[in-house]
């Protein structure tokens, strides 16, 4: 399973980097606004970081506009991946977008018929927000289970990226369940190195080696 960054904080997309762990990273308004850059400088130098995609959030709600905002966006770098709502004039621009070559990432999914609709149109990702289901009493995993059992069933080459993930329950549940992707933010990929007893095990064996007076080499 693939690991993307949900941030729009570079010095966190730099970290995964340097543990090897980061495969692509997603962007979204929000996180971009948290940043206080320009939109465009942050998926730049998050696009330098990763030769992984990074999802860039068009802002528009009206197909014609959604396009043009894509095409610039697309001009930006050549691993930038263009973000689009699970909304009628969205499904609508991602048939143009998909036609043309451009891979979209289809984003604020909630039901197993909407990600049906985007791979239809030849989305390149789906992004089924998985913990705002959880926050509404809905289990988001089993809507990932749904999507997944669905794009088999038809074979679309769609790929799953599990979004909106707030644990390390989620994560494992995506990658048990064979999601493609899941892309979390940085202090949930920090937790998937955590384990008491590795702590533990470390602390004795470093104990022990320090009182025997054994060296290496
Ligand atoms: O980037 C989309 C998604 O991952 C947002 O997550 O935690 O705001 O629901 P969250």
């Amino acid at each position: 399973m693939k690991f993307f960054l949900d941030t729009g904080n570079v010095e966190e997309a730099r970290k995964v980097a340097a543990w090897g762990l980061l495969d692509g990273v997603t962007t979204n308004p929000s996180l971009v606004a948290k940043e206080k850059r320009g939109f465009k400088e942050i998926v730049l130098e998050m696009c330098s970081i990763t030769p992984g995609p990074v999802s860039a959030e068009v802002i528009a709600v009206e197909a014609s506009a959604i396009i043009d905002q894509a095409h610039e966006i697309r001009t930006w770098a050549e691993n930038v991946i263009v973000k689009v709502p699970l909304i009628p004039e969205g499904i609508k621009a991602l048939h143009v977008l998909s036609g043309e070559g451009i891979k979209c990432n289809v984003t604020l999914c909630f039901s197993p018929l909407q990600a049906l609709l985007a791979a239809k149109n030849g989305a390149a990702y789906i992004s089924p927000f998985v913990g705002r289901l959880d926050d509404v009493g809905t289990d988001g995993m089993q809507l990932v289970e749904e999507i997944h059992t669905i794009y088999q069933n038809y074979g679309y080459t769609t790929e799953i990226i599990v979004a909106s993930a707030r644990t390390s329950m989620h994560v494992l549940q995506a990658a048990m369940i064979g999601a493609d992707i899941t892309t979390m933010p940085f202090a949930v990929m920090e937790k998937l190195f955590n384990h008491p007893l590795t702590d533990k095990g470390l602390s004795s064996f470093l104990a022990d080696w320090e009182k025997s007076g054994l060296k290496i080499g």
